[in-house]
Protein backbone atom coordinates (compact mmCIF):
# COMPACT_ATOMS: atom_id res chain seq x y z
CA UNK A 1 0.00 0.00 0.00
CA UNK A 2 1.45 3.23 -1.06
CA UNK A 3 -1.24 5.80 -0.31
CA UNK A 4 -0.34 8.88 1.35
CA UNK A 5 -2.70 10.84 3.81
CA UNK A 6 -2.82 14.16 5.30
CA UNK A 7 -4.59 14.16 8.57
CA UNK A 8 -5.46 17.82 10.14
CA UNK A 9 -1.50 18.77 9.09
CA UNK A 10 -0.47 22.12 9.67
CA UNK A 11 2.90 23.30 9.13
CA UNK A 12 3.92 26.96 10.83
CA UNK A 13 6.65 28.81 10.00
CA UNK A 14 6.64 31.49 12.88
CA UNK A 15 3.20 33.63 11.87
CA UNK A 16 2.45 32.02 8.78
CA UNK A 17 0.78 28.51 8.43
CA UNK A 18 2.64 27.47 5.09
CA UNK A 19 -0.37 24.49 5.56
CA UNK A 20 -3.35 25.27 6.90
CA UNK A 21 -5.30 21.92 8.61
CA UNK A 22 -4.67 20.18 5.40
CA UNK A 23 -6.73 17.09 4.99
CA UNK A 24 -6.06 14.41 1.90
CA UNK A 25 -6.49 11.16 0.91
CA UNK A 26 -3.85 10.26 -2.11
CA UNK A 27 -4.84 6.77 -3.44
CA UNK A 28 -2.53 3.94 -3.91
CA UNK A 29 -1.14 4.43 -8.04
CA UNK A 30 -2.88 7.96 -7.97
CA UNK A 31 -0.97 10.62 -10.40
CA UNK A 32 -2.87 13.79 -7.64
CA UNK A 33 -1.54 16.98 -9.07
CA UNK A 34 -0.87 19.88 -5.82
CA UNK A 35 -2.06 23.21 -7.70
CA UNK A 36 -1.70 26.34 -6.90
CA UNK A 37 -0.15 30.09 -7.57
CA UNK A 38 3.32 30.31 -6.20
CA UNK A 39 3.64 30.37 -1.90
CA UNK A 40 0.68 28.85 -1.31
CA UNK A 41 2.34 25.74 0.48
CA UNK A 42 2.87 23.22 -2.28
CA UNK A 43 6.26 22.48 -1.34
CA UNK A 44 5.74 22.55 2.33
CA UNK A 45 3.49 19.61 1.76
CA UNK A 46 5.69 17.77 -0.46
CA UNK A 47 8.35 18.40 1.81
CA UNK A 48 6.69 17.22 4.96
CA UNK A 49 5.74 13.82 2.99
CA UNK A 50 9.31 13.64 2.00
CA UNK A 51 10.80 13.87 5.65
CA UNK A 52 12.37 17.33 4.80
CA UNK A 53 10.01 19.05 7.05
CA UNK A 54 7.87 18.57 10.16
CA UNK A 55 4.51 18.77 10.49
CA UNK A 56 3.51 21.49 13.22
CA UNK A 57 0.25 19.46 14.14
CA UNK A 58 -1.16 16.09 12.44
CA UNK A 59 -0.22 13.06 11.20
CA UNK A 60 0.91 12.05 8.00
CA UNK A 61 0.68 8.37 6.59
CA UNK A 62 2.17 6.86 3.94
CA UNK A 63 0.33 3.44 3.57
CA UNK A 64 -1.26 2.79 7.28
CA UNK A 65 1.98 3.80 8.60
CA UNK A 66 2.27 6.97 10.84
CA UNK A 67 5.62 8.65 9.26
CA UNK A 68 5.96 11.71 11.41
CA UNK A 69 9.19 10.29 12.89
CA UNK A 70 9.98 8.13 10.02
CA UNK A 71 13.63 9.50 8.94
CA UNK A 72 13.53 10.82 4.99
CA UNK A 73 15.21 7.45 3.93
CA UNK A 74 13.56 4.79 5.20
CA UNK A 75 9.63 6.10 3.92
CA UNK A 76 10.17 4.68 0.53
CA UNK A 77 9.78 8.03 -1.76
CA UNK A 78 11.96 9.44 -4.34
CA UNK A 79 11.49 12.93 -4.85
CA UNK A 80 12.75 15.22 -8.09
CA UNK A 81 12.82 18.99 -8.05
CA UNK A 82 12.57 22.07 -10.45
CA UNK A 83 16.32 22.49 -10.26
CA UNK A 84 18.11 18.62 -11.17
CA UNK A 85 21.18 18.43 -8.98
CA UNK A 86 23.01 16.14 -11.36
CA UNK A 87 26.84 15.22 -10.40
CA UNK A 88 28.87 17.21 -13.32
CA UNK A 89 31.62 15.20 -13.29
CA UNK A 90 30.02 11.45 -13.50
CA UNK A 91 28.55 10.43 -16.46
CA UNK A 92 24.19 9.77 -17.26
CA UNK A 93 24.96 6.57 -15.92
CA UNK A 94 26.99 7.04 -13.09
CA UNK A 95 24.23 9.86 -12.30
CA UNK A 96 21.61 7.61 -12.55
CA UNK A 97 23.23 4.51 -10.79
CA UNK A 98 24.35 7.22 -7.49
CA UNK A 99 21.04 6.09 -5.16
CA UNK A 100 21.96 2.21 -5.70
CA UNK A 101 25.24 2.52 -4.24
CA UNK A 102 24.28 2.75 -0.88
CA UNK A 103 22.13 -0.64 -1.32
CA UNK A 104 23.94 -3.68 -1.30
CA UNK A 105 23.20 -4.75 -4.79
CA UNK A 106 24.70 -7.15 -7.05
CA UNK A 107 26.25 -5.48 -10.08
CA UNK A 108 24.34 -7.02 -12.46
CA UNK A 109 20.76 -5.96 -11.22
CA UNK A 110 22.06 -2.23 -10.87
CA UNK A 111 23.10 -1.94 -14.33
CA UNK A 112 19.60 -3.64 -15.32
CA UNK A 113 17.65 -0.86 -13.41
CA UNK A 114 20.00 1.36 -14.81
CA UNK A 115 19.51 0.58 -18.70
CA UNK A 116 15.83 -0.12 -17.76
CA UNK A 117 15.39 3.35 -16.28
CA UNK A 118 17.62 5.16 -19.25
CA UNK A 119 15.37 3.48 -22.07
CA UNK A 120 12.06 4.42 -20.53
CA UNK A 121 13.87 8.20 -21.07
CA UNK A 122 15.51 8.02 -23.73
CA UNK A 123 18.47 8.28 -22.02
CA UNK A 124 20.13 5.18 -23.44
CA UNK A 125 22.22 6.55 -26.20
CA UNK A 126 23.29 9.34 -23.77
CA UNK A 127 24.36 6.77 -20.85
CA UNK A 128 28.10 7.72 -21.02
CA UNK A 129 28.37 11.23 -21.91
CA UNK A 130 28.50 14.05 -18.60
CA UNK A 131 25.91 16.23 -18.13
CA UNK A 132 27.49 19.31 -19.61
CA UNK A 133 26.93 17.35 -22.63
CA UNK A 134 23.31 17.07 -22.29
CA UNK A 135 20.38 19.49 -22.61
CA UNK A 136 18.26 21.07 -20.25
CA UNK A 137 15.47 19.08 -21.09
CA UNK A 138 17.67 15.64 -21.14
CA UNK A 139 19.13 16.15 -17.55
CA UNK A 140 15.40 16.93 -15.90
CA UNK A 141 15.48 13.02 -17.70
CA UNK A 142 18.31 11.90 -16.00
CA UNK A 143 16.85 13.31 -12.65
CA UNK A 144 13.79 11.57 -13.10
CA UNK A 145 15.84 8.15 -14.13
CA UNK A 146 17.80 8.74 -10.91
CA UNK A 147 14.38 8.63 -8.87
CA UNK A 148 13.01 5.59 -11.13
CA UNK A 149 15.95 3.08 -10.33
CA UNK A 150 15.02 3.29 -6.86
CA UNK A 151 11.31 2.00 -7.35
CA UNK A 152 9.76 4.46 -4.48
CA UNK A 153 6.66 3.08 -3.52
CA UNK A 154 6.16 7.26 -3.80
CA UNK A 155 7.43 9.96 -6.06
CA UNK A 156 6.89 13.25 -5.34
CA UNK A 157 7.93 15.80 -8.09
CA UNK A 158 8.26 19.88 -7.28
CA UNK A 159 7.41 21.92 -11.02
CA UNK A 160 9.84 19.10 -12.60
CA UNK A 161 9.23 20.88 -15.59
CA UNK A 162 9.43 24.65 -15.09
CA UNK A 163 12.66 25.32 -16.43
CA UNK A 164 11.89 23.73 -19.44
CA UNK A 165 11.13 25.30 -22.49
CA UNK A 166 7.35 25.13 -23.74
CA UNK A 167 7.45 22.37 -26.59
CA UNK A 168 9.89 20.05 -24.37
CA UNK A 169 7.44 21.05 -21.28
CA UNK A 170 4.26 19.60 -23.25
CA UNK A 171 6.37 16.36 -24.82
CA UNK A 172 7.64 15.46 -20.91
CA UNK A 173 4.36 15.64 -19.97
CA UNK A 174 3.17 12.93 -21.77
CA UNK A 175 6.08 10.93 -20.90
CA UNK A 176 5.57 11.26 -17.57
CA UNK A 177 1.83 10.56 -17.58
CA UNK A 178 3.04 7.46 -19.56
CA UNK A 179 5.97 6.95 -17.07
CA UNK A 180 3.33 6.87 -14.02
CA UNK A 181 0.94 4.01 -15.62
CA UNK A 182 3.92 1.50 -16.60
CA UNK A 183 5.59 2.49 -13.00
CA UNK A 184 2.29 1.95 -10.87
CA UNK A 185 3.43 3.96 -8.47
CA UNK A 186 1.57 7.20 -6.49
CA UNK A 187 2.58 10.37 -7.83
CA UNK A 188 2.35 13.57 -6.01
CA UNK A 189 3.34 16.07 -8.51
CA UNK A 190 3.39 19.98 -7.68
CA UNK A 191 2.86 22.57 -10.26
CA UNK A 192 1.37 26.51 -10.67
CA UNK A 193 0.25 25.39 -14.13
CA UNK A 194 -3.18 24.92 -14.69
CA UNK A 195 -3.24 23.37 -18.02
CA UNK A 196 -0.17 20.41 -16.38
CA UNK A 197 -2.67 19.56 -13.64
CA UNK A 198 -5.67 19.34 -16.09
CA UNK A 199 -3.87 17.79 -18.45
CA UNK A 200 -1.63 15.28 -15.80
CA UNK A 201 -3.61 14.97 -13.05
CA UNK A 202 -6.16 11.50 -11.93
CA UNK A 203 -7.38 14.20 -9.41
CA UNK A 204 -6.19 17.91 -8.85
CA UNK A 205 -6.11 19.38 -5.51
CA UNK A 206 -6.54 23.06 -4.99
CA UNK A 207 -4.38 25.44 -2.64
CA UNK A 208 -4.82 29.37 -1.78
CA UNK A 209 -2.72 30.56 1.19
CA UNK A 210 -2.02 26.73 2.56
CA UNK A 211 -5.73 26.14 2.42
CA UNK A 212 -7.33 22.86 0.84
CA UNK A 213 -9.76 24.51 -1.70
CA UNK A 214 -11.35 21.46 -3.89
CA UNK A 215 -9.95 18.04 -4.89
CA UNK A 216 -11.43 16.08 -7.74
CA UNK A 217 -11.09 14.53 -11.19
CA UNK A 218 -9.93 17.75 -13.74
CA UNK A 219 -13.31 17.85 -15.66
CA UNK A 220 -15.23 17.83 -12.22
CA UNK A 221 -13.35 20.90 -10.92
CA UNK A 222 -13.23 22.41 -14.13
CA UNK A 223 -17.20 22.11 -14.34
CA UNK A 224 -17.73 22.54 -11.13
CA UNK A 225 -15.64 25.22 -8.98
CA UNK A 226 -16.67 24.86 -5.15
CA UNK A 227 -15.71 28.89 -5.42
CA UNK A 228 -14.44 31.89 -7.42
CA UNK A 229 -10.75 31.54 -6.51
CA UNK A 230 -10.93 27.72 -8.16
CA UNK A 231 -13.11 28.97 -10.75
CA UNK A 232 -10.63 32.29 -11.99
CA UNK A 233 -7.63 29.87 -11.50
CA UNK A 234 -8.77 26.95 -14.21
CA UNK A 235 -9.32 27.49 -17.85
CA UNK A 236 -7.39 29.75 -20.53
CA UNK A 237 -8.61 32.43 -20.58
CA UNK A 238 -10.12 31.43 -17.07
CA UNK A 239 -14.13 31.69 -16.07
CA UNK A 240 -15.15 35.20 -16.67
CA UNK A 241 -17.05 36.65 -13.43
CA UNK A 242 -18.91 39.96 -12.97
CA UNK A 243 -21.28 41.68 -10.68
CA UNK A 244 -24.92 40.97 -11.13
CA UNK A 245 -27.85 41.37 -8.61
CA UNK A 246 -30.40 38.40 -8.13
CA UNK A 247 -33.79 38.83 -8.07
CA UNK A 248 -36.74 36.38 -7.64
CA UNK A 249 -34.73 33.27 -9.52
CA UNK A 250 -33.31 36.18 -12.48
CA UNK A 251 -29.82 37.70 -12.58
CA UNK A 252 -29.47 41.47 -13.30
CA UNK A 253 -26.73 42.97 -15.38
CA UNK A 254 -27.08 46.08 -15.89
CA UNK A 255 -29.99 46.48 -18.42
CA UNK A 256 -29.82 43.05 -19.03
CA UNK A 257 -31.32 39.71 -17.82
CA UNK A 258 -30.24 36.19 -17.65
CA UNK A 259 -32.78 33.53 -16.13
CA UNK A 260 -31.24 30.89 -13.05
CA UNK A 261 -31.31 27.49 -13.74
CA UNK A 262 -33.31 25.60 -11.24
CA UNK A 263 -30.26 24.55 -8.70
CA UNK A 264 -29.21 28.04 -8.73
CA UNK A 265 -33.09 29.06 -8.63
CA UNK A 266 -33.38 27.49 -4.75
CA UNK A 267 -30.01 28.23 -3.48
CA UNK A 268 -29.19 31.93 -4.75
CA UNK A 269 -30.70 34.50 -2.71
CA UNK A 270 -31.59 37.66 -3.89
CA UNK A 271 -28.81 40.70 -3.65
CA UNK A 272 -25.66 41.40 -5.15
CA UNK A 273 -23.67 38.12 -6.14
CA UNK A 274 -20.49 37.38 -8.32
CA UNK A 275 -22.08 35.47 -11.28
CA UNK A 276 -19.84 33.37 -13.90
CA UNK A 277 -19.27 32.36 -16.87
CA UNK A 278 -16.80 30.61 -18.77
CA UNK A 279 -15.69 31.93 -22.48
CA UNK A 280 -16.52 29.29 -24.60
CA UNK A 281 -20.24 29.26 -22.88
CA UNK A 282 -20.76 32.94 -24.22
CA UNK A 283 -22.46 32.60 -27.84
CA UNK A 284 -22.07 35.78 -29.59
CA UNK A 285 -25.00 37.59 -31.21
CA UNK A 286 -25.73 40.98 -33.40
CA UNK A 287 -26.25 43.24 -30.70
CA UNK A 288 -29.28 45.00 -32.18
CA UNK A 289 -31.96 42.90 -31.13
CA UNK A 290 -32.87 42.42 -27.32
CA UNK A 291 -32.97 38.69 -26.58
CA UNK A 292 -33.77 36.68 -23.58
CA UNK A 293 -30.75 35.24 -21.79
CA UNK A 294 -28.40 37.46 -23.46
CA UNK A 295 -26.15 39.85 -22.04
CA UNK A 296 -25.52 43.49 -23.88
CA UNK A 297 -21.63 44.31 -24.35
CA UNK A 298 -19.92 46.37 -26.41
CA UNK A 299 -16.30 44.38 -28.38
CA UNK A 300 -13.37 46.17 -26.53
CA UNK A 301 -10.39 44.08 -28.28
CA UNK A 302 -10.22 40.99 -30.33
CA UNK A 303 -7.42 38.52 -29.84
CA UNK A 304 -6.52 36.26 -32.44
CA UNK A 305 -5.14 32.76 -31.71
CA UNK A 306 -5.04 31.19 -35.58
CA UNK A 307 -7.99 28.37 -34.47
CA UNK A 308 -10.28 30.73 -32.48
CA UNK A 309 -10.39 34.46 -31.31
CA UNK A 310 -10.56 35.73 -27.78
CA UNK A 311 -13.17 38.79 -28.06
CA UNK A 312 -13.10 41.10 -25.24
CA UNK A 313 -16.43 42.82 -24.22
CA UNK A 314 -17.51 45.37 -21.63
CA UNK A 315 -20.80 44.43 -20.13
CA UNK A 316 -23.36 47.43 -19.36
CA UNK A 317 -21.97 46.97 -15.82
CA UNK A 318 -18.17 48.04 -17.23
CA UNK A 319 -17.40 44.59 -16.35
CA UNK A 320 -15.13 43.56 -19.18
CA UNK A 321 -15.10 39.74 -20.30
CA UNK A 322 -13.95 37.24 -23.02
CA UNK A 323 -16.08 35.62 -25.07
CA UNK A 324 -13.99 32.22 -27.24
CA UNK A 325 -15.59 32.37 -30.61
CA UNK A 326 -14.14 29.70 -33.68
CA UNK A 327 -11.95 31.54 -36.54
CA UNK A 328 -14.60 30.63 -38.73
CA UNK A 329 -17.45 32.55 -37.09
CA UNK A 330 -18.42 36.42 -38.00
CA UNK A 331 -15.73 38.85 -36.28
CA UNK A 332 -17.51 41.45 -34.08
CA UNK A 333 -15.43 44.69 -35.15
CA UNK A 334 -14.42 46.93 -31.84
CA UNK A 335 -16.72 49.21 -30.87
CA UNK A 336 -20.07 47.04 -32.42
CA UNK A 337 -22.78 46.29 -29.81
CA UNK A 338 -23.34 42.73 -29.68
CA UNK A 339 -25.14 40.36 -27.43
CA UNK A 340 -23.49 37.61 -25.16
CA UNK A 341 -26.00 34.75 -25.07
CA UNK A 342 -25.49 32.12 -21.91
CA UNK A 343 -27.77 29.14 -21.66
CA UNK A 344 -28.78 29.06 -18.23
CA UNK A 345 -27.58 25.99 -17.06
CA UNK A 346 -23.73 27.41 -17.82
CA UNK A 347 -24.32 29.86 -15.44
CA UNK A 348 -22.08 30.09 -11.79
CA UNK A 349 -22.76 31.91 -8.91
CA UNK A 350 -20.64 32.97 -6.19
CA UNK A 351 -21.33 34.48 -2.78
CA UNK A 352 -19.69 38.32 -3.32
CA UNK A 353 -18.12 37.67 0.33
CA UNK A 354 -16.64 34.13 0.79
CA UNK A 355 -16.53 33.31 -2.47
CA UNK A 356 -17.90 29.82 -2.38
CA UNK A 357 -20.59 28.59 -4.95
CA UNK A 358 -24.13 28.25 -4.37
CA UNK A 359 -24.13 25.75 -6.64
CA UNK A 360 -22.97 23.83 -3.37
CA UNK A 361 -25.24 25.26 -1.13
N1 LIG B 1 11.72 27.48 5.54
C1 LIG B 1 10.81 28.45 5.57
N2 LIG B 1 10.86 29.46 6.46
C2 LIG B 1 9.92 30.42 6.50
N3 LIG B 1 8.87 30.48 5.67
C3 LIG B 1 8.76 29.52 4.74
C4 LIG B 1 9.72 28.46 4.63
N4 LIG B 1 9.35 27.64 3.61
C5 LIG B 1 8.21 28.17 3.11
N5 LIG B 1 7.85 29.29 3.78
C6 LIG B 1 6.66 30.11 3.53
O1 LIG B 1 5.54 29.26 3.47
C7 LIG B 1 4.65 29.63 2.45
C8 LIG B 1 4.45 28.47 1.48
O2 LIG B 1 5.67 28.23 0.79
P1 LIG B 1 5.84 27.06 -0.25
O3 LIG B 1 5.35 25.78 0.34
O4 LIG B 1 7.23 27.08 -0.73
O5 LIG B 1 4.83 27.50 -1.41
P2 LIG B 1 4.71 27.02 -2.94
O6 LIG B 1 5.55 25.79 -3.12
O7 LIG B 1 3.26 26.76 -3.14
O8 LIG B 1 5.20 28.16 -3.78
C9 LIG B 1 5.25 30.88 1.81
O9 LIG B 1 4.65 32.00 2.40
C10 LIG B 1 6.71 30.77 2.16
O10 LIG B 1 7.30 32.04 2.20
MG1 LIG C 1 7.19 25.53 -4.41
Amino acid sequence: MSSVTFENVTKRFGEIAAVDALNLEVHDHEFLVLLGPSGCGKSTALRMIAGLDEPSEGDIRIGARVVNDVDPKDRDIAMVFQSYALYPHMTVRKNIEFPLDARKQPAAERAELVSGAAESLGLTDYLDRKPAQLSGGQRQRVALARAIVRRPSVFLMDEPLSNLDAKLRVQTRVELVELQRDLATTLIYVTHDQIEAMTMGDRIAIMRDGRLQQVGPPQDVYDNPANRFVAEFIGTPPMNTFAATAEAGRLLVGESVLQLAGHLRASVPDGPIIAGVRPEHFELADGAHATADSLSATAVLVESLGHERHIHCRLDSSDVVIARAAASEVCPAVGAPLRLIVDPQRIHAFNGDTGASYALA
